[in-house]
């Protein structure tokens, strides 16, 4: 029997902070049996909403917050990633292979997403923010531990 389990990060928009997500995701998946491959895809997922907040969402200012909440309801994991920075004008176009409105960037941050991971959602408001939902069906395995602490 696998636990259900959550955890909300909030964590300031400064790049370091997207290896510490990382990180927590992994401790947060740890006891539901993933192989490295399957976390790895997680991990590189997360990595560019994450991403995708400090850069567009607050236009790299160092000042502002990412919330991170990562939940697991029978099986299935759902990890939303939060900003309240500038928002997405047309999200249809944003989310198009190679689009960026930053030339130095490749635009595939929404294709890693929407690859590694089930399925995703994309909510935002120009002016408000954008929140992004990551979901994933979990393997119906045993738990690796019962218990912490
Ligand atoms: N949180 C966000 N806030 C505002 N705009 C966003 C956000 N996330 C994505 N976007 C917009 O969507 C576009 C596409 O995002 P995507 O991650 O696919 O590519 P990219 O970040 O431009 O490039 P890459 O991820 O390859 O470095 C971005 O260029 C940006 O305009
Ligand atoms: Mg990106």
């Amino acid at each position: 029997m696998v636990k259900d389990n959550s955890v909300t990060l909030k964590v300031k928009s400064i790049g370091e902070n997207v290896s510490l997500v990382r990180m927590v995701v992994s401790g947060f998946l740890f006891p539901y049996d993933l192989t490295f491959e399957a976390l790895d895809e997680i991990k590189i997922a997360l990595s560019e909403a994450v991403s995708n907040c400090i850069i567009h969402g607050y236009e790299n200012a160092e000042d502002q917050e990412v919330t991170v909440k990562m939940e697991v309801k029978e099986h299935q994991l759902t990890i939303q990633v939060i900003d309240t920075g500038i928002g997405i004008a047309d999200i249809e176009q944003a989310m198009e292979p190679a689009f960026s409105t930053r030339e130095e960037h490749m635009g595939l941050g929404f294709v890693f997403m929407q690859t590694f991971m089930d399925r995703i959602e994309v909510y935002s408001q120009p002016g408000q923010g954008t929140t992004v939902l990551l979901h994933k069906t979990l393997p119906a395995g045993e738990q690796k531990i019962d218990e912490v602490g």
